[in-house]
C-alpha cells in the first residue's frame, strides 16, 4: 500500500511539475525504473548515519548547498584535489569546514550494490540525502526531483565568488541568492537550513567582539567563553539552540538579537525592512516554514544540472571516471 500511494504522488507531481519551467528536465520519478530501490537504500545509509551522528545531517545539507551555488548540482564539490587536479573542497567555503565526504561514499556503495551497476549520480546523491537528513532531523520530506549528473570538472574560485560569506550584509547576501535566480523568500526559507548544525568560533569571533550592539549580551559572554580573542578557531557553537532538531528556533533566536552569525543576524534588524517581516513570520508559522523550505530547496535543486548526456554518472564521487 505504502508503495502505491508513493508510485500515485509521483504521478500526480510529475503532472503538476510539467507546468512549472523552473525544474527544467528533472523528474522525481528519474529512478523508478532504472532502480527503483536507490531511494530507500540511500535513506537507510541517511538513517543509520544520523542515529550514530546527529550532526551529519546539518553537514549532508550544507554539501548539496555547496555543490549547487558553484556551476549547478554536478557533484562538483566532491572531486578530491591531487597533485595534477585542483577542486573546491580547500576553496575558502569549504576548507576545514565541509563534512560527510565518507557518508557520500558510503551512500555510493549501497545504491551500486542495490542497483547491480553505476546508475545514480554523485549530485542526485547529494540532493536525496540533503531531503532525508532534513526529514529525519524532524523537518518536511519534500519531493526531489532526479536526474542530474556530475561534472567532469570543478572550480576553486567558483567556489570562493559563488558562496555567500558570513561577513556579508543583507544586501550583499540578497544579491548573491538572486545572482543563483533565486529570491527574498529563497534566501530567508533557505538560510533557515541553519535551524540546523554547528559553525566555528573563526565565523563568529568577529560579531562577538565588534558587534555588541545587535548580540545579546547574555549569548555574548558565554560565546566568549567557547570562543577566545585569540585561539580556538575551531571550536564549535550551535546555530540554534536545537542544533540537531528542525524547528523554528532559528528565527525565534534572529528576533532576540541571538543569530550566530554576522550574516544570520542581517536577517532580521529590527527595522522591519530587509527579510524581518519574513524571519518574524517563520518564527511563528513553522508549517509556512517547512512548506516554503521544501518548496526553495527544490528551486535550488535545480540549478544549471547537467541532464541527458551531459557529463557523466562517476564510478567514485571523488574523482572523475
Ligand atoms: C545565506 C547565506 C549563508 C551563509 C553566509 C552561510 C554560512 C555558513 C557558515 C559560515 C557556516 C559555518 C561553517 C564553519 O564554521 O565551518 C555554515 C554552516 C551551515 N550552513 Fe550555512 N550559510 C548560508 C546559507 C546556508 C544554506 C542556504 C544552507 C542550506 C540550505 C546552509 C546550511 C548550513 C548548515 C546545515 C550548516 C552547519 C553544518 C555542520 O554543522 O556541519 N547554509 N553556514
Ligand atoms: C580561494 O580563496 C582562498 C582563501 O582566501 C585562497 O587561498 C585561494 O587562492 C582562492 N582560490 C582561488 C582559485 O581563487
Ligand atoms: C574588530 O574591528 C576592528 C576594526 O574594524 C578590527 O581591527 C579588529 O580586528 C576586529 N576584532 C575582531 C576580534 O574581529
Amino acid at each position: 500500500m505504502a508503495s502505491v500511494l508513493s508510485l500515485l504522488s509521483c504521478v500526480v507531481l510529475v503532472l503538476a511539475a510539467s507546468f512549472n519551467p523552473t525544474r527544467g528536465q528533472l523528474d522525481p520519478c528519474f529512478y523508478d525504473k532504472l532502480c527503483p530501490h536507490a531511494l530507500p537504500a540511500i535513506k537507510a545509509v541517511i538513517e543509520e548515519t544520523i542515529a550514530v551522528e546527529p550532526r551529519m545531517g546539518a553537514s549532508l545539507l550544507r554539501l548539496h548547498f555547496h555543490d549547487c551555488f558553484v556551476n549547478g548540482c554536478d557533484g562538483s564539490n566532491l572531486l578530491d584535489d591531487t597533485p595534477f587536479f585542483t577542486g573546491e573542497k580547500n576553496a575558502a567555503p569549504n576548507k576545514n569546514s565541509a563534512r560527510g565526504f565518507e557518508v557520500v561514499d558510503r551512500i555510493k556503495d549501497a545504491v551500486n550494490y542495490a542497483c547491480g551497476g553505476n546508475v545514480v549520480s554523485c549530485a542526485d546523491i547529494l540532493a536525496v540525502a540533503a531531503r532525508d537528513s532534513v526529514a529525519a532531523l524532524g523537518g518536511p520530506s519534500y519531493q526531489v526531483q532526479l536526474g542530474r549528473r556530475d561534472s567532469t570538472t570543478a572550480s576553486a574560485a567558483a567556489a570562493n565568488s559563488s558562496i555567500p560569506a558570513p561577513t556579508f550584509d543583507f544586501d550583499r547576501l540578497l544579491a548573491n541568492f538572486n545572482s543563483h535566480g533565486l529570491s527574498l523568500v529563497d534566501l530567508v526559507a533557505l538560510a533557515g537550513g541553519h535551524t540546523l548544525g554547528f559553525a566555528r568560533c573563526i565565523n563568529f569571533r568577529d560579531r562577538l567582539y565588534n558587534e555588541t550592539a545587535t548580540l545579546d549580551s547574555g549569548l555574548a559572554s558565554y560565546l566568549k567563553s567557547q570562543c577566545p580573542l585569540s585561539g580556538g578557531d575551531d571550536n564549535l557553537a550551535p546555530l540554534d539552540d536545537t542544533p540537531v532538531r528542525f524547528d523554528t528556533s532559528y528565527f525565534d533566536r534572529l528576533l532576540r538579537r541571538k543569530g550566530l552569525l554576522h550574516s544570520d543576524q542581517q536577517l532580521f534588524k529590527g527595522d522591519w525592512g530587509g527579510a524581518d517581516g519574513l524571519v518574524s513570520f517563520y518564527s511563528s508559522n513553522p508549517e509556512a516554514f517547512a512548506k516554503d523550505f521544501g518548496e526553495s530547496m527544490i528551486r535550488m535543486g535545480a540549478l544549471s544540472p547537467l541532464t541527458g548526456s551531459a557529463g557523466e554518472i562517476r564510478l567514485n564521487c571523488r574523482r572523475v571516471n
